[in-house]
């Protein structure tokens, strides 16, 4: 299958072509093509240890590809030095799959750190994107608490705030509802499509949450076997015929993939 959606004018935030990368022996891209375009949410679904984070790290340069091109905006990401690659990363919040929060500092600093690595940014400043952040996740007024208080869900809530405080481009969601009750995992799919809206970010989300795919995505990718298998409008892919993304659509298993 191909993308069913019509070509975007403007180019592309991200591009990738052709990324092949192998992990220990295993072949885990093996030729991935994906345009992400300026301004959409893009949803990535596909199964367990099919190469999700793994791509997710390939769009932030933590990780090169063996053969193939990672383009964000007019930067091939290969070409860049460390050095290079420190002002991309800025324009790239992640919320990465465990949402780690340090535990060690309270909300407020674990949401203003970001900001705080830019020694240009002022301490008053600071504090009141915090609170603007906070707001935002619909918790106001929490700097002063500390992750141990919080539940998982608030957590998760904190964590958006650090990854987005810093207003960048493009925003990376790494399964931003797994664990969560279908309640939280709806306040977190409105929050991020509230944030792609109010901070006019693009954003591609990693789930296994086809409710949450359907509600926040402007298009769905499937990954599959290594490559993008197909890539299209929420409705397309997830009432397509076609007997692979079917089946991963609804989750049905063959005697392949028993447990024993
Ligand atoms: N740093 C690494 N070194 C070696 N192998 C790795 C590394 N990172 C990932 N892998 C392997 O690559 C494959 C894909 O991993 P990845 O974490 O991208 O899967 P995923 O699609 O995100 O899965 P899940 O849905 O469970 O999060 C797995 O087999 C994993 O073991
Ligand atoms: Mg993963």
């Amino acid at each position: 299958m191909t993308d069913s959606t019509s070509q975007s004018k403007s180019p592309p935030l991200v591009r990738l072509v052709g990324v092949e990368k192998k992990l220990g022996r295993q072949k885990v891209l093996r030729g991935v093509d994906l345009e992400i375009r300026e301004g959409e949410n893009l949803v990535v679904i596909g199964r367990s240890g099919g190469g999700k984070s793994v791509l997710l790290k390939h769009i932030l340069g933590l990780m090169q590809p063996d053969k193939g091109e990672v383009w964000f905006r007019d930067k091939d990401l290969a070409k860049l030095s460390e050095e290079q690659l420190v002002p991309l990363r800025k324009e790239t919040g992640m919320l990465f799959q465990n949402g780690a929060l340090f535990d060690s500092l309270t909300v407020g600093e674990n949401v203003a750190f970001p900001l705080r690595e830019r020694r240009s940014v002022k301490e008053d400043e600071i504090r009141a994107e915090v609170a603007r952040a906070l707001k935002i996740v619909d918790l106001p007024n929490q700097e002063n608490k500390w992750p141990a208080e919080l539940s998982g869900g608030m957590r998760k809530r904190v964590a958006l705030a650090r990854a987005a405080i810093a207003r960048p481009a493009l925003m990376l969601y790494d399964e931003p509802t797994s664990g969560l009750d279908p309640i939280v995992a709806d306040s977190i799919n409105k929050l991020m499509i509230r944030l792609g809206d109010e901070l006019n970010m693009t954003s591609v989300i990693v789930t296994h949450d086809m409710v949450s795919a359907r509600e926040v995505g402007d298009r769905i990718a499937l990954l599959h076997e290594g490559r993008i298998y197909c890539v299209g409008e929420p409705k397309v892919v997830l009432e397509s015929e076609d007997p692979i993304v079917k089946r991963f659509v609804n989750g049905i298993s063959d005697a392949s993939d028993a447990i024993f």
